[in-house]
């Protein structure tokens, strides 16, 4: 039975479906537990949460699900929170998102930036909240953490881009591996080579993988229907991982505009961009988008908090043309449902296209 994996075997879930999680307030615990208790695994993005914060959304996870879920944090790149920026290029970037600052009323930030959220701090947190899954991206964290991490129970989830970047989390000792093709919605996560050498769609990348580790693969990027669960799973994937069709769901934190453009012919051109954050994420083209080019963006994480503020104010407006429209390459067959719903449209496309043969080979004539 395809719902029997070796993922679901892990964690213990009834389904071999991960609910994505989402940084930057789009993940709620409502959806994450609504996911969960659908019977697959609800995650939530905590990259911009302090402690007391990850503390609080793990007490309020758990007392909405008895299930399984997962916490996700980003890694931090090495040096990057230290990149020092000449003032010239803080004042070309800011003469650049000027109109649109000014447009929204809002005020010129002045240099300097204040700095991301400490990893470690964020890790004790969680470590002490002890989830019963914790993912990460963008990196792979200190053994330490990860040995911590099993000696509490907690099953761990690495991010890989490439194959090389799963073969580093194995070696390091997560538990399983997401398989983040190029499709796929919100921040890539490349970690060994820059982004734009690492863009292998999820198709390529996930047969790939299946063959070079031995832990579980999660396959992810442009997964919306059953049709993409059974395609994941006949490429060698144990599991999917969902982002995109999720953030359509009415539990999401995503901006009303925001979702209310995911299932449209719009949704069909998502591209790459630094705009937003001053990392390479993916995203449906807006005003902003067309305007700025990657090249006007600071690193992150200074230029994520440049542009926090217009974020901000473009979700209170619900202003499409200042959103970051996080989104993946299939945005358009996004169903603008509830959580468990989707999971249970899911479960039962899969079960069809599973049933009726088709992705039997034919026997010669
Ligand atoms: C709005 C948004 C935010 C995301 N934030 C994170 C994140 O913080 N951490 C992470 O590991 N993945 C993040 N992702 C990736 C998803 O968890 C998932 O892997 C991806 O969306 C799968 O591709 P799909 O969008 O085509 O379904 C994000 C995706 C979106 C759309």
């Amino acid at each position: 039975m395809w719902t029997q994996t070796r993922l679901t075997a892990l964690l213990g879930i009834d389904l071999p479906i991960v609910q994505g999680p989402f940084g930057g307030g789009y993940s709620t615990p409502a959806l994450a537990a609504a996911v969960s208790n659908a019977g697959a695994l609800g995650s939530l993005g905590a990259a911009n949460l302090g402690p007391d914060e990850i503390l609080a959304v793990v007490r309020d996870i758990a007392g909405r699900t008895a299930r399984p879920f997962n916490i996700n944090l980003w890694v931090p790149i090495p040096g990057e929170d230290d990149a020092s920026i000449e003032q010239s290029r803080f004042d070309r970037t800011v003469a650049r998102i000027a109109p649109f600052l000014e447009a929204a009323g809002l005020p010129l930030p002045t240099f300097p930036i204040p700095k991301a959220i400490a990893f470690e701090a964020q890790v004790e947190a969680l470590l002490a909240a002890c989830p019963p899954v914790f993912s990460f991206v963008m990196g792979v964290p200190d053994r330490a953490i990860l040995e911590a991490a099993r000696g509490r129970g907690i099953k761990t989830i690495g991010t890989a881009t490439t194959v090389d970047e799963a073969v580093a989390i194995e070696a390091a000792g997560a538990d399983a591996v997401v398989a983040s093709g190029s499709d796929a919605g919100g921040h890539r996560g490349s970690f060994l080579r820059p982004v734009e050498a690492s863009l292998v769609g999820t198709f390529s990348l996930v047969p790939q993988m299946a063959k070079a580790v031995r832990i579980p693969v999660i396959a992810a990027g442009g997964v919306a229907t059953g049709a993409g669960v059974a395609a994941a799973l006949t490429l060698g994937a144990d599991a999917v991982q969902i982002g995109t069709a999720f953030l359509a769901a009415p539990e999401s934190g995503a901006p009303a505009a925001h979702k209310a453009l995911l299932g449209t012919d719009r949704a069909r051109w998502t591209r790459l961009t630094r705009v937003f954050s001053g990392r390479f994420a993916r995203g449906i083209e807006n005003a902003l988008m067309n305007t700025l080019t990657s090249d006007d963006a600071l690193p992150y994480p200074m230029h994520n908090a440049l542009m926090m503020p217009l974020r901000r104010a473009a979700a209170k407006a619900g202003k499409l043309d200042w959103l970051a429209l996080w989104a993946g390459q299939n945005a358009a067959s996004a169903r603008l449902l509830p959580a468990a719903e989707i999971v249970r449209l899911l479960a039962e496309e899969t079960d069809d296209v599973l049933a009726a043969d088709r992705l039997r080979p034919r026997s010669p004539a």
